[in-house]
Order: C-alpha cells, then structure tokens, then sequence
C-alpha cells in the first residue's frame, strides 16, 4: 500500500505518503494548523507570489551551495526546525532527525518539548555535528536556567527561545483527535495534563506568558550561545531586537500553529530587510525564516531577500514517519539537487550571490 520511497520526488510527496500511513492522532498533530489553517496554507502559498528574474551567460558549472549559519558551516541553507514530539510518528523520534542531519552537514533545532530526552538527542550528535536549542521559557526560571546552562555544557550552539507561543493556538484537528498515546515521556514538570484538548496543549501549561523584552539582558547573562527570537512578526520588533542585542531572529508563524490570519514568514522578510539595509544594520543579526518552505526555489526566494537561511519544519517529520532514516535523507538530498539545478538556472553559482534583484515581489508587495 506504501509507495516506494523512490517514488517521492518531492517534499510534498512525503506529505501525501504520511497523511495516508500514519496514525491518525500523529497525523493531526503534526499537519495542524490553528483555526481556519488560513496562515498554515498562505505559507506555502506566499512563495507563489515572488517569481525570478534569472541571470544568463553566468558561469553555473560549479555550484556552491554551502554556508554559514550563527558561525556554522552548512553544506545548504536550511536547518531541521524544531518540531516537539517526534515518536508519535516514528519510534525513535529526534534522534532518526539528528542522523539525517549529520548526513547532510545541517543544523538540527533540538525542542523543549522533544519525545526523546535532551541528552538522548545531543548523545546521537556524530563528529563535530552541531545542533541548537529551542527554548519554551518556564514559569520557574530556574528551570529554565538550568535548561540552557545544560544545553550550553553539552555543546549546543545556540538557543532559540521561541516568542511566539504565549498560549498554544487553537489546533482544532488536535484536540479532536484527543490526544492519549505517547509523545510520552516528554518532561514538562507538570504531571496534571489536559488531554482533552489534544496533544499541543496537554503538553505547553508551563509556558510562562508573562515573558517580555525585559527578560532579555537576562538570558544574555546566563549564557555565551547565540540567542535567536524565534517567532518574530513585523519589523518593529526587528528594530526592537535588534537595540536588544540579540544575535538573530527566526520570522515565523510557528508553522500556521499560532496566531490565525498572521502573515507568513516570506511576506515579513520583505518588510524587514529593506529597513534593516536603510539603518546599516543588516549586518547585526542574522535573519532566519520558516514556515511553508517546501522546495529549493522557497529557500532562493528567502536567500535573495536576505535571510542567511531558512528552518523546514513538517516535510521530515512527514519523511521520518513515513520511511525512517532513509525518508528523511532523500528528503534532503531532493532539497540539494533542486537547489543545484535551480541556482544554475537562475544564474547564481554561489549563495553570495543571491540578491533581490533576482526576484520580481511585486505579487508579494501587493504593487
Ligand atoms: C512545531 N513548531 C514548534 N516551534 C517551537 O518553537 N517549538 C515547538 O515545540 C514546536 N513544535 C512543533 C511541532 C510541530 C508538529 C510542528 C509542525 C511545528 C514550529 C516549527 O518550529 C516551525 O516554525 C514550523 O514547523 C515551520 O513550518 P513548516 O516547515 O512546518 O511548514
């Protein structure tokens, strides 16, 4: 009944495969989006509205695709975001992620909220692989502290504190699905979860929605990692993180998992940069998005506007529980010769020198 693995050509083909084989609780957590999914399908749909203007007679024998990503090397510009609960849709959860990424030379985002443990995930870490930190910040900020101070002895090189999830968004397909089996030993230090509202929310009461810019210095005092806000919306708060120091910002919508009707990652890219040049301060953060990226044209797009990278979410969860390890790596190596054929098409042979005016975002500026 399950297509040959080689029979995925694409990012989207794990999808079909994994909506028809997984377990149906697993299915709904992870292809939720909040409400209506409006913002869940706008982020794949926005990348439609920016077409190229490729450059001819460039010299695109060799391609060079690598780069650097918070002083990483990447073999590509894409990271495996942080997604929670990863055995409900294969029994080994993030560490069969871990294994692809060292594969592929990318970063992997390890989550608070992972079904494997911290340690169980960094211990799967091979060579000199390296992997980041996605924060859920505690009520009990010891907790967190010895969260992060646990990530930055164990080598983590980077921590990205998610800014974006006050409270869970409203995952109607989740709760339906009432969530009973494991994401299981995911540690919350909350024994009295609600299960009746689906996995998302049975699982996020710690977090402390009273977290605000002030907290910031406060992070920067407990740690030497990069700090990355991950789930930042409009420029303003770009200029804001800017003034507050932090090293990065990841623009996203959490997957169209959060707030309903917000803007997808792409679209807020475009209002961004163009103010970050105009001040001079491309160059004091790094500027990540996710949300939607399905295919190497995705990430140009996001290249040429200015991101240093993008996170892909859904499409190796969906990979994983549909074929283990080996989906996963295909999923990646697809992404590898898409974005080599494509940067040869457009002209590009190295990710330097991807810029906007390699793009036509007139359909995405609504001009
Ligand atoms: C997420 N995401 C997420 N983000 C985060 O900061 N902490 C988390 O625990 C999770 N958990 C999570 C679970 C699942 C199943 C999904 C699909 C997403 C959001 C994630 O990091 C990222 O923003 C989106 O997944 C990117 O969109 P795509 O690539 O899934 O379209």
């Amino acid at each position: 009944r399950m297509p040959p693995l080689a029979a995925c050509y694409n990012l989207l083909d794990f999808e079909s495969v994994a909506r028809q084989v997984m377990k149906k609780t697993a299915w709904a957590y992870y292809s939720s989006g909040a409400d209506d999914e409006i913002t869940l399908r706008e982020n794949h749909l926005a990348f439609h509205k920016i077409w190229f203007r490729p450059r001819v007679l460039v010299d695109v024998a060799n391609i060079d695709m690598s780069t650097t990503m918070l002083g990483t090397p990447c073999s590509i510009p894409f990271y495996v975001t942080a997604t929670a609960l990863g055995k409900l849709g294969h029994p080994e959860g993030e560490v069969v992620l871990t294994r692809a990424a060292h594969q592929h030379q990318v970063v992997q985002m390890i989550p608070t909220l992972a079904s494997c443990s911290f340690d169980e995930i960094v211990d799967a870490r091979q060579g000199d692989q390296v992997q980041w930190l996605q924060l859920y910040v505690n009520k009990d900020r010891e907790i967190t502290r010895r969260i992060v101070a646990h990530a930055e002895a164990r080598g983590c090189k980077g921590l990205f504190i998610t800014v974006d999830a006050p409270q869970l968004g409203r995952r109607e397909k989740d709760m339906r699905s009432k969530f009973s089996d494991a994401g299981s030993n995911v540690q919350t230090g909350d024994d009295s979860v609600d299960r009746s509202q689906g996995a998302a929310r049975a699982i996020s009461s710690f977090i402390d929605p009273a977290l605000s810019w002030k907290d910031i210095p406060w992070f920067k005092s407990i740690t030497k990692m990069p700090i990355v806000l991950k789930g930042v919306q409009c420029v303003e708060d770009v200029l804001r993180a800017v003034e507050a120091g932090v090293d990065g910002v990841v623009l996203s919508n959490h997957g169209g998992r959060q707030l309903e009707t917000a803007r997808s990652g792409i679209e807020i890219l475009a209002e961004v940069m163009p103010a970050l040049r105009e001040r001079g301060w491309e160059k004091r953060l790094e500027v990540y998005v996710d949300g939607g990226v399905r295919r190497a044209t995705d990430i140009l797009k996001a290249l040429c506007l200015g991101a240093k990278g993008v996170g892909i979410g859904r499409p190796f969860l969906y990979a994983m529980s549909a074929y283990g390890l080996d989906g996963v790596n295909r999923a990646m190596q697809l992404l590898k010769d898409e974005m080599e054929m494509n940067m040869r098409l457009i002209g590009a042979a190295r990710i330097e020198e991807l810029n906007p005016s390699l793009l036509d975002t007139r359909g995405l500026l609504g001009g």
